[in-house]
């Protein structure tokens, strides 16, 4: 008789000794929770302004071929974010957002055992793909709310990282380092360390900020995303700008048919409406400087930020924490980064300006009290 599986197949020994966490709380779990509608959704980072109306027309247009795969080798969006870079085709990788890319890299260069660093607080989802291959991780805390740029070099040469993970600008405090501190960092790293650079926000940041790119490079992988300024994330797609000899690496291990044949088309259309994309960095400019008014005007600190969200500094953590469950239950959807010393920051993504004009009105009423109970 075959052994009863009522209890469950095991799962491998490395995937059954990892925490079953989720990652991120959706705003629809929350509306779950609270069986009431999210009013304001300003806690992923998500595009307030949505996708161009020509990608638009272009993924509606696209669902008429949905019966077909679309083109494993993505070549027509390639080529065309290959002519955008002023790069080869073959430097040009497109996977299912940079979340999936991320999870590439990993699988790809660090073996189980081998150790990654990261800033303690930075973008998570590195960091769940690097447990879930086997990986280490170093974690080097943030100094004054930016990512530390020599400490993540010398962790990652006292532990000998084959990986370094930075978001630049950066996510949860918006800060970001210029194209000359970011080569300094590069030359500082390992030799054998390739640093995996996201621009999830490179279009919201300053030129100072967006180093040259040299493709030829084979210690970066650039990482961008249609999902911040293009308005795609639920399309899921991005790519990855690196060495041939990476982009046929991940040739090897990628997910062949994972992009969808309506965020292809999406994706390219968009790329070529260079005035919307224009328009809604503007917009979303703006919108900072409403948040950074709103911050001084209420005494909340704002830090600085080059992305479409700005970090609200509620001073200390029971502070912070207050603030955003008092905005939950307002059913505003924001969130806070966990770790010490960011743990003191709601972030908030900017919304339209009838949405940022809400907010406002909610922080205003919930503040005072917020500010008074955690001081008591
Ligand atoms: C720094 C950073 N990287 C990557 C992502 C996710 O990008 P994608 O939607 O392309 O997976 C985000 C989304 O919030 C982000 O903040």
């Amino acid at each position: 008789m075959l052994p009863s599986t009522r209890h469950g197949v095991p799962a491998t020994r490395l995937v059954a000794g990892l925490p079953a966490t989720i990652p991120f709380v959706a705003p629809e779990a929350l509306e779950r929770q609270s069986g009431r509608p999210i009013a304001l959704r300003l806690g992923a980072n998500e595009s307030v302004f949505g996708p161009s109306p020509r990608a638009k027309a272009a993924m509606n247009a696209a669902v008429e071929r949905i019966a077909w795969y679309a083109d494993p080798e993505n070549y027509e969006l390639r080529a065309a974010l290959a002519r955008h870079h002023g790069v080869g085709v073959e430097h040009v990788s497109v996977g299912c957002g940079i979340d999936d890319l991320l999870g590439l890299v990993v699988r790809a260069y660090l073996d189980a055992g081998e150790t990654a660093v990261t800033s303690l607080g930075a973008y998570p989802t590195f960091n769940y793909h690097v447990a879930g291959y086997g990986g280490r991780l170093e974690r080097v805390p943030y100094r004054d709310d930016r990512n530390d740029l020599e400490a993540l070099a010398e962790a990652a040469r006292r532990v000998g990282a084959r990986l370094a993970f930075l978001a630049n600008p950066d996510n949860p405090t918006g800060s970001w380092h210029t194209a000359a501190d970011l080569a300094a960092f590069v030359d500082a790293l390992p030799v054998d360390c390739l640093l995996l650079l996201d621009e999830a926000y490179v279009e919201f940041a300053p030129a100072e900020a967006v180093p040259p790119l040299d493709v030829a490079d084979p210690r970066v992988v650039r990482l961008r995303t249609f999902s911040k300024a293009h308005g795609m994330a639920g399309a899921r797609i991005g790519y990855a700008l690196a060495t041939p000899e990476t982009i046929q690496t991940f040739d090897k291990i990628r997910l062949h048919f994972g992009v969808n044949l309506v965020a292809q088309a999406g994706a390219l259309a968009s790329l070529g409406d260079a005035a919307y994309l224009a328009g809604v960095i503007a917009a979303v400019a703006a919108g900072r400087e409403d948040y950074t008014r709103l911050g001084a005007a209420l005494g909340i600190p704002t830090l600085p930020a080059a992305t479409n969200f700005v970090a609200f500094d509620a001073g200390e953590p029971a502070r912070a924490r207050a603030l955003l469950a008092a905005l939950v239950e307002r059913d505003v959807f924001v969130r806070m980064p966990g770790a010490p010393p960011l743990d003191r920051l709601v972030r908030v993504t900017v919304g339209t300006p009838e949405q940022r004009a809400l907010f406002a009105t909610i922080l205003e009423e919930v503040w005072p009290e917020v500010a008074g109970r955690a001081e008591g």
